[in-house]
């Protein structure tokens, strides 16, 4: 299993570039099954979660073919196929989203149920109660959602749920019912960029959905969805990730191509806490609305408090990562989570570098400290192994960063992308573990990463409130 081994203290700065989203690229993977294909895809990350989608894609009968760097193209050689095994459902959860688009072209879905998960309580019971209500037969049997309906019928569908709208919920009921008989309206439907992303593709497939980015989704189902070209939108995850790298280290970064109007609210916690952000290139014809920004740390990070909501609110999946860049503030800030209440497991690593929390259910309460040093942590979840490394980036000394499988399944190489930046961080394995994920243009085959330290800076530095 491969570690991190991190010498904290260097100052980040330079251009750091953002891949596609995560979030947008598996459920508009997965669509594919509810077309006739083919689907090519551009800025599709490098990621295991990718490829593991491709994996179980690949046993529902689609051939994947990478015709260059981050392009995807996938076409489907066989309707048949309706069974997602467990085995591959358990690796990841997003493997859920193919639940609505097999039902709705194949007439039968037997999916997995998806099993336990390090964030917290993770029911699909708003997945299945959309899908009922367009029609389809549903039951639970020996671990295995089983759904069935010879065409779905349009309907008024409400997704809200104890904790908001579901996002991928969202996104199965939306891709069924663009090829249900009539018209569906889904009601407290997600907002998320990335459901947006989804449904713009599903239009290009021939699809007739408007509403996006609204609670209120209405489509027109139709008959059959076809071929479609698609440019997968900026991670905006992962450009507030190397937002809060920059914040943390007393750098300053370049960075592109983020979507500001996914970004509000991250953004507003970050000028909080000091950071500059400004706008330095326009968008082009190309990447609408997608431009660069400017990013410089605040000599003194301001504490701020905030709660992670639904969009477009501070998203959860930013949570953690915003904590540690608390951790260092002048003063105590307030972090609330509203979607997932139980997303705390990194609080105690954090605290093995030295940091202060408290935790009170879904809230925890950060007293910011003058300085973090190097310990060794263990990387409980994604989003948590994200949080850790911002953490070691910023602490005086060395720390290791164990189980970054977690970090490779959402991040394309992130090493890389921090030593660009000047960081000091060195993958390195326990044993020969699972590689990271490398894009291999001609063929579905992975070839081995050795995965050392790409370039570092010189300067020793630790963040603290006196530097
Ligand atoms: N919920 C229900 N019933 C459901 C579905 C969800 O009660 O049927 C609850 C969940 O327990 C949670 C809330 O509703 O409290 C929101 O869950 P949602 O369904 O929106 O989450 P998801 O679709 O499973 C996606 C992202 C997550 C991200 C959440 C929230 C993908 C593949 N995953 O998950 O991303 O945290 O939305 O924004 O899109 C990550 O990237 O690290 C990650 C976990």
């Amino acid at each position: 299993m491969d570690k991190f081994l991190i010498e904290g203290g260097q100052p980040l700065t330079g251009p750091a570039e953002v891949s596609g989203s995560k979030n947008a690229a598996l459920p508009i993977m997965a669509a594919v099954l509810a077309s006739d294909g083919p689907l090519e895809l551009t800025a599709v990350p490098d990621l295991d979660d990718v490829h593991s989608l491709l994996g179980l894609l690949g046993t529902l009968g689609v051939h994947a073919e990478f015709p260059a760097e981050n392009q995807l193209k996938l076409v489907v050689e066989t309707t048949r196929p309706h069974v997602a095994d467990y085995d591959l459902v358990r690796r990841m959860r997003a493997s859920i989203c193919v639940l609505g688009p097999l039902l709705a072209r194949r007439g039968r879905a037997c999916v997995s149920l998806p099993g336990g998960c390090n964030i917290g309580h993770r029911p699909i019971d708003l997945h299945l109660k959309g899908l009922a209500a367009l029609g389809a037969d549903i039951r639970v049997q020996q671990g295995y959602v089983v759904a069935e309906a010879e065409r779905l019928r349009g309907n008024s569908v409400f997704l809200g749920g104890p904790f908001g709208s579901t996002v991928t919920g969202t996104c199965n009921i939306m891709t069924a019912a663009a090829l249900a008989e009539g018209r569906t309206v889904i009601e407290a439907a997600a907002c998320e960029p990335e459901v947006v992303d989804l449904g713009d593709c599903l239009n290009q497939m021939g699809a007739r959905i408007q509403g996006l980015g609204t609670p209120r989704i209405e489509i027109e189902g139709v008959e059959r969805l076809g071929a479609a070209r698609h440019r997968v939108i900026p991670d905006r995850i992962e450009a507030a990730t190397l937002l809060i790298a920059a914040a943390i280290t007393g750098g300053q970064i370049d960075i592109s191509p983020v979507r500001p109007d996914h970004l509000v609210a991250v953004c507003e916690i970050l000028e909080q806490t000091g950071m500059r952000i400004e706008q330095l290139a326009t968008e082009t014809v190309s990447a609408p609305g997608q431009v660069t920004w400017r990013a410089t740390a605040p000599d003194v990070i301001a504490p701020t408090s905030f709660t992670a909501l639904p969009y477009p609110g501070v998203p959860t999946d930013i949570q953690a990562q915003l904590m540690a860049l608390l951790c260092l503030a002048d003063g105590i800030s307030v972090v609330t989570d509203k979607v997932f209440p139980d997303r705390f497991l990194h609080a105690a690593e954090l605290a093995r570098l030295g940091a202060r929390i408290t935790r009170d259910g879904p809230t925890a309460m950060i007293h910011g400290v003058e300085r973090l040093s190097g310990a060794n942590v263990m990387a409980g979840d994604l989003r948590a192994s994200a949080a850790l490394v911002l953490a070691a980036l910023a602490a005086s000394g060395t720390s290791t960063v164990r189980r970054i499988y977690h970090l490779d399944r959402g991040y394309q190489r992130l090493d890389g992308k921090l030593n660009r930046l000047g960081a000091d961080v060195i993958r390195t394995g326990d044993s020969r573990g699972p590689s990271p994920p490398h894009w291999d243009t001609g063929t579905t085959a992975r070839p081995d990463h050795s995965g050392h330290r790409v370039a570092g800076g010189q300067g020793k530095n630790p963040r603290s409130r006196s530097s």
